[in-house]
């Protein structure tokens, strides 16, 4: 029996945290087209290598990014220490394909690691248990037990060994790791990988770790991704702010609106869930201007609504024709993204209200409750929080929804 009461003391503070940034950033920034480039374009690894020489990223700040990551309102952060590309932000002991043995001669994550600290940002790790440079990976153990034995750096490592060692250098060399977001274990299994054991190993080392779904096992969270799906368990809609591609990719100019990401991730609160927000930084460690302005406005619409979204969940009214709705103990927020004109009517709350509030301008608003029809009067025309205008309804009792008897 998995033991709940500690997963759930361990994911509290995720749970209210809401909203988290995710970079994926490393050797594809260079050709920017994606963080699948080097398999998409077949391009062989010793030319693919050659790209570390030409990465010097010069505008890299980690404390910008924190700061960019704080004024959108994101309580943690998921960075890909390594991708499917092998590439290693970190001085890892088990390869030579690193970011501080190469021309950055940087470790990265140990930067991006300190940053968060001092900013008492959360920290977490992404790592790609899929190295497409390993021809055991591409073989796999059932056909070819033997082949998932592989020589890296003239030594005869096990491709899985490689893996493991990985894993818990990320585990060891940085202190407190908050989140361990696995990546890639397809098309092989939890076995394969020998994921029990692997995470049993970061348990020991990292106590209050937080460990996704991806590397076969179910553990903490489960990671939609690219689409909001709700679940009964702890779960976290990862998404890109383009298209497709995580790594930068300049080409794609389908942007999501900073309105349409606000919307997301209420979605997700009203849900239950979390929102992880994708950035792919440029080679040069930089942030793509459109996706920082986007991220600002974010964080402009959290600092007057973030009340709806901190530490709120679901609520029994599920979505109303006005929007999501979110709560949190004996307030409903009610996210108001249909402007209804100037007279508002919210159906169906059974609960006696105290209170309303409108969240963009703190304003008490007058109202009345006719049966279960909440109506909020004397509304400017044109919604004041054309993103989201959140109206906190402070009731008693806990939300229950009052039946519909409107025909009789
Ligand atoms: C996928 C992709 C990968 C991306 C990840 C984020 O698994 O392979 O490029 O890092 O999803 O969820």
């Amino acid at each position: 029996m998995p033991d709940t009461s500690s997963a759930n003391k361990r994911l509290q503070w995720w749970t209210e945290a809401r909203f988290g940034m995710f970079i994926h950033w490393g050797l594809y920034a260079i050709p920017a087209r994606g963080e699948w480039v080097m398999l998409c374009e077949r391009i062989p690894k010793e030319e693919y290598a050659r790209l570390s020489s030409a990465f010097r990223p010069g505008k890299f700040d980690a404390d910008a990014w924190v700061a960019l990551a704080r004024e959108a309102g994101m309580k943690y952060m998921v960075l890909t220490t390594r991708h499917h590309d092998g590439f290693c932000l970190w001085d890892s002991q088990v390869s030579d394909f690193t970011a501080p043995k190469t021309a950055a001669r940087r470790d990265f994550v140990a930067e991006y690691v300190e940053a968060c600290r001092k900013a008492g940002m959360r920290v977490g790790f992404y790592y790609s248990l899929l190295d497409w440079r390993f021809p055991a990976y591409w073989t796999g153990p059932e056909k070819d037990p033997e082949g998932w034995i592989q020589s890296l750096n003239e030594e005869w490592v096990e491709f899985v060994d490689y893996v493991h060692a990985q894993v818990r250098e990320l585990c060891t060399r940085y202190g407190k790791i908050d989140i361990l977001w696995y990546d890639g274990g397809w098309p092989h299994d939890a076995r394969d990988w020998r994921a029990k054991e692997l995470n049993e190993t970061v348990r020991d080392l990292q106590p209050d770790i937080i460990i996704n779904n991806r590397s076969g096992l179910p553990e903490d969270l489960d990671t939609p991704e690219q689409h909001i799906t709700a679940f009964a368990r702890p779960w976290e809609a990862c998404m890109t702010i383009d298209d497709l591609w995580w790594g930068y990719h300049p080409g794609d100019p389908n942007l999501k609106s900073s309105m349409q990401l606000v919307r997301n991730l209420v979605r997700c609160v009203s849900a239950n869930g979390n929102f992880l927000l994708n950035i792919g930084p440029k080679s040069d460690g930089s942030i793509p201007a459109p996706f920082a302005a986007r991220l600002k406005e974010i964080g402009g619409w959290l600092s007057r609504n973030g009340e709806s979204v901190y530490g709120c969940g679901s609520s029994p009214f599920g979505q109303m024709h006005l929007g999501h709705v979110t709560a949190r103990g004996q307030t409903v927020y009610l996210h108001v993204m249909y402007w209804p004109g100037t007279e508002m009517c919210a159906a169906g709350i059974k609960n006696r209200a105290n209170r309303v509030r409108m969240l963009a301008t703190g304003e008490e608003m007058p109202f009345e409750q006719a049966r279960d029809r909440l109506f909020v009067r004397g509304l400017p025309k044109k919604s004041p929080d054309p993103i989201d205008c959140v109206f906190a309804i402070d009731i008693e009792g806990s939300p229950e929804v009052a039946e519909a008897d409107f025909w009789k």
